[in-house]
């Protein structure tokens, strides 16, 4: 098969964990006798550095020419004071925006050779297995009016948290096809005591659970979820949220899994013509610039990507397989980085890498 990935490294410690997770693509690649052509592209802070801009039209255009999109991070703090519109984070919005990628799949599992990087108690995250769809191109990310506002004597500042029905049923949808294909429960998160998007969320997931017979439906209140991730993470299967409660109860969802190094994700859109979704493939954390390029981050999360890409833009279910039981080879062998505490000297990023590439 032809694989036509572009690769957007970003900030920090972005290029270094993607330059890991390439190498597991070539090397998958090489086993299974794929072709495989690599672009690169500029994303972040590093674009605002080279072109004056973080998402140029020259990576939009790749990206839209590209078969799918692996990302870093971005962020770096010298735009820590920057406005939205001028900061790397907007390259990041823009390019979910622009390839339309409104399912953002972060999976979050417990493994048993992380028990103890947990500060959470063994018995309570082992188990643990949930995939977080959180809705990614609407929302109060994307709302207008938005912008600080000076009036006389007063400043105020304003963001609009903005849904329509479509883009509630369509992130539904996505929630309930991969409930169909693991323990059959869709848990939506919403705020529907206090706003209106949320009660228009509830309504819409509610009428889309209709079609999904099958598949159990509970909702829970966002502050409650926050509570009930920690208490009892099993009784999670597929958690399907708006774009900024997604956002915030990943973070949280990372401290089960032991490290926010461990979480990949997959933001996932339509359907091209030749059955593939449009993915962008990246890890759940930051850009790290207090650890970046030291090559201690841990590459795990933008490694597990690449599976995620694999199995969703291209449909290669054995190579994604392939590349989580190597995953797991290196985790039960005990060398991995520092965010993982393990019980020996700490691995280096591409140790890691290399480790998951012999692994394969
Ligand atoms: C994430 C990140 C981004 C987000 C930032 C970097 C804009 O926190 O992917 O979770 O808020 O979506
Ligand atoms: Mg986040």
């Amino acid at each position: 098969m032809k694989l036509n990935v572009l690769i957007l490294p970003g900030d920090g410690i972005g290029a270094e964990v993607t330059r890991e997770a390439v190498k597991v693509l070539q090397r998958v690649a090489e086993k299974f006798h794929h072709q495989l052509t690599l672009t690169e592209g500029l994303l972040g802070g590093i674009a605002i550095h080279k072109t004056g801009t973080p998402l140029p039209q020259e990576t939009i255009d790749r990206a839209l020419a590209a078969d799918a999109t692996l990302m870093g991070a971005v962020g770096l703090p010298e735009f820590d004071q920057a406005p939205p519109e001028k900061r790397p984070e907007k390259g990041l919005l823009g390019i979910r925006k622009v390839l339309g990628v409104y399912a953002n799949l972060r999976p979050v599992r417990s493994y048993k050779a992380l028990l103890d990087s947990s500060p959470l108690k063994n018995a309570l995250v082992d188990g643990t297995d949930m995939i977080i769809v959180r809705e990614l191109t609407g929302g109060i990310y994307y709302g207008t009016p938005r912008g600080i506002y000076e009036n006389g004597a007063e400043t105020r500042a304003v963001n609009t948290m903005a849904y329509t029905r479509s883009e509630i049923e369509r992130v539904a949808r996505m929630a309930f096809h991969l409930a169909r294909n693991r323990r059959k429960k869709v848990t939506s998160v919403d705020k529907s005591n206090v706003i209106e998007t949320s009660q228009l969320w509830r309504r819409v997931v509610i009428e889309v659970a209709a079609e999904f017979p099958d598949v159990a439906l509970d909702h829970l209140l966002v502050d409650n979820c926050a509570m009930q991730l920690i208490l009892n993470p099993r009784r999670f299967d597929v958690l399907v949220t708006e774009n900024m409660f997604g956002d915030i109860l990943s973070d949280e969802g990372a401290v089960l899994a032991g490290s926010i190094g461990m979480l990949p994700s997959a933001s996932i859109g339509d359907r091209k013509p030749s059955g593939a979704w449009v993915g962008l493939y990246e890890p759940v954390h930051g850009s790290a610039p207090d650890i970046a390029g030291q090559n201690k981050a841990n590459p795990f999360g933008a490694i597990g990507s690449v599976a995620a890409m694999l199995e969703y833009s291209f449909g290669l279910k054995e190579e994604a397989a392939a590349v989580n039981r190597a995953v797991e080879a290196v985790l039960n062998s005990g060398r991995v980085t520092a965010d993982l505490k393990p019980s020996g000297p700490p691995a280096s990023t591409s140790e890691v890498g290399d480790a998951v590439v012999s692994a394969i």
